[in-house]
């Protein structure tokens, strides 16, 4: 196991004013006392591991990554559990496509351990920032980018890898209330052969221009069509999307393939095992095209749309705008099987569930 240097805060927040934060902590808006940090190079490879104050870093400004992008980041997070312990979700997942997105930026891969201890020793020094409330979570930020200085355009020699983490509350603003989307004609996410699958900062960046249209049409967040034809649907923002179709004990589920473009998401794996093993609700990846979604809500065989992701977890889609028209999916709020495949997935997270498929880590 790798020795970690640890060098603790002076700063560290008092207790009373933790408490404040956690109680109303937003998303992403607070960040623990400590950070780990771990640097690569070409000769000394993986080095360096530290856990140190949180704070700012200092950067060259012909920091290569500032330029070319070459920057990852992976979100995870860590519970509070009744008997105490602190645990995350499925973290082997997060650092297989961690490792993945660097492959595919042509950055080196971070070991899977040293990944998962870099969290262990997170956890260890800042564990009181994991709110108890099973309602709330400690959002966990892995990232990665490039530190060699120079403007020359090739894959870096140097880079910083950084866990930051940050106690989290509802992602949306409204909770669980169904959020309203536009399906984007003008702007695509990513293509086969692109960068779809990588969890890199630069998609984030060229979907902004896309989010920015969906407010513009009165929408909360933007949904992506293939590239190709415009035609498949593919995510919600830097969310999966599921379909219902039918309802009750004919309900099945239907999800978008992972077809090279889309992220493959820890949250939409686990619901395609948990619908189909822990509540017997057939499941299938199968494209769907923009006139089924409409058709499909219109007729009433599509009940159900919802979106997941780590950071919502599982949020309803209600409203629909494209330029095909408007429409709405049944009377517009959260559906049964979405609400049941949430509440089946946190209580497994936030540990009121038994967790039968082994995918809880305990951190501390
Ligand atoms: C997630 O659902 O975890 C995401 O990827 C959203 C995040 C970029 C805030």
């Amino acid at each position: 196991m790798t020795t970690f240097r640890i060098e603790p805060s002076h700063n560290a927040r008092p207790a009373d004013e933790r408490e404040v934060i956690l109680a109303n902590p937003g998303f992403g808006r607070h960040f623990t006392d400590h950070m780990v940090s771990v640097l690569f190079d070409r000769d000394q490879g993986w080095h360096d591991p530290a856990v140190v104050p949180y704070g700012p870093i200092t950067l060259d400004p012909a920091t290569n990554f500032i330029h070319y992008g070459q920057a990852i980041f992976e979100g995870m997070k860590a519970y509070k559990h009744a008997d105490g312990h602190i645990r995350t979700f499925r973290p082997m997942k997060n650092a297989e496509r961690f490792r993945s997105s660097a492959r595919r930026l042509a950055m080196p891969e971070i070991p899977a351990e040293l990944f998962i201890e870099s969290l262990v020793q997170l956890a260890a020094i800042d564990g009181d920032w994991v709110p108890a409330d099973p309602e709330k979570s400690l959002y966990l930020r892995p990232f990665m980018f490039s530190t060699e200085v120079g403007l020359g355009v090739k894959p870096a020699d140097a880079y910083q890898y950084l866990l930051i983490a940050s106690p989290a509350g509802a992602y949306f603003p409204r909770g669980v209330a169904p959020v309203s989307v536009w399906l984007t004609p003008d702007y695509v996410r990513a293509a086969v052969g692109g960068t779809g699958e990588a969890k890199c900062a630069g998609n984030y960046a060229a979907s902004l221009i896309a989010q920015a249209e969906a407010s513009l049409h009165g929408c909360d967040q933007v949904v992506w069509l293939d590239a190709k034809e415009h035609e498949w649907v593919e995510e919600m923002g830097g969310m999966n999307l599921f379909f219902v179709f039918g309802t009750g004990d004919s309900a099945r589920l239907v999800t978008p393939p992972l077809s090279g473009s889309l992220l493959p998401g820890v949250t939409r794996d686990s619901i395609l095992i948990m619908a189909r093993q822990d509540l017997g609700i057939p499941v299938a990846e199968e494209p769907i095209s923009v006139d089924q979604w409409k058709r499909g809500a219109q007729s009433g065989e599509i009940s159900e749309v919802f979106a997941c992701g780590t950071a919502a977890v599982i949020t309803p889609v209600g409203e629909v705008k494209s330029a095909q028209g408007a429409w709405t999916v049944a009377d517009g709020g959260a559906g049964p099987i979405t609400m049941r495949l949430r509440n089946a997935l946190l209580g497994v997270q936030n540990g009121q569930d038994p967790d039968k498929h082994a995918w809880m880590f305990e951190l501390a």
